[in-house]
């Protein structure tokens, strides 16, 4: 069974709060995403495995660590790419690999449209990026697109869920825990999380 982390981190309620506001622009919008993302990221990456290094500090050689498994960031387009720049500022070793999906409006189910995946993988942990988590048919997606690929550890970090995509995700992919910052209360009729913050994609690059 997944492990679903949600934040209880008062800055992640603030700045979560004004993510909602209708009044927010996009240029504050994508700010808080990004300031958003780096307050979870903490969470997220807790459990990364390091290795033993030895340093020169201007005084002494000292013992240290440093991050041993090459990391993954997987953006789900276009939304998740808000994402990226907070968390790779915080591992700027990471590599980033685009998976695009859009959710067809009448089915509701993911159109894959975008996958440069190199054949083989390149990283042992994978993180992907989406801030929003409604039937949660794209990120079902994106782990299967990983999992064929041949990923072996993969997390899912979003900033809002509903019920019923967390269900989902954790049915179909167990295995997979999920770091979001809160989940909301419902899916409308539409697909829509309420109250959530309408749609995050076009929020962030002023398409709505
Ligand atoms: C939104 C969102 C997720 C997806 C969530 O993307 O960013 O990727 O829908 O819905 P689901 O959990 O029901 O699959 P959208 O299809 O609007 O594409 P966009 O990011 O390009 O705007």
């Amino acid at each position: 069974m997944a492990t679903i982390h949600v934040s209880e981190h008062p800055l992640v309620k603030h700045k979560l709060t004004l993510l909602r506001d209708q009044e927010t622009d996009p240029k504050k919008f994508r700010e808080l995403i990004r300031e958003i993302t780096i307050l979870l990221a903490y969470e997220v990456t807790k459990d990364l495995q390091v290795e033993s290094v030895e340093v020169e500090t201007p005084m002494a050689p000292c013992k240290g660590f440093r991050l041993q498994e090459p990391i993954g960031l997987i953006p789900i387009l276009r939304a998740g790419l808000g994402m990226v720049e907070g968390i790779w500022e915080m591992i700027p070793s990471a590599e980033v690999w685009h998976i695009g999906l859009f959710r067809d409006e009448q089915t509701l189910r993911p159109v894959a449209y975008y996958n440069r995946l190199p054949v083989h993988p390149t990283v042992s942990v994978c993180l992907i990026l989406d801030p929003m988590l409604a039937t949660g048919g794209s990120a079902v997606k994106t782990v299967n697109i990983l999992k064929e690929w041949g990923a072996r550890r993969i997390k899912f970090m979003g900033l809002i869920g509903a019920p019923e995509g967390v269900e989902n995700l954790n049915d179909q992919h167990p295995d997979v825990d999920l770091y979001l910052a809160t989940v909301d209360d419902h899916l409308d009729e539409n697909g829509f999380i309420i109250p959530g913050l309408g749609d995050a994609g076009d929020r962030q690059f002023g398409t709505g």
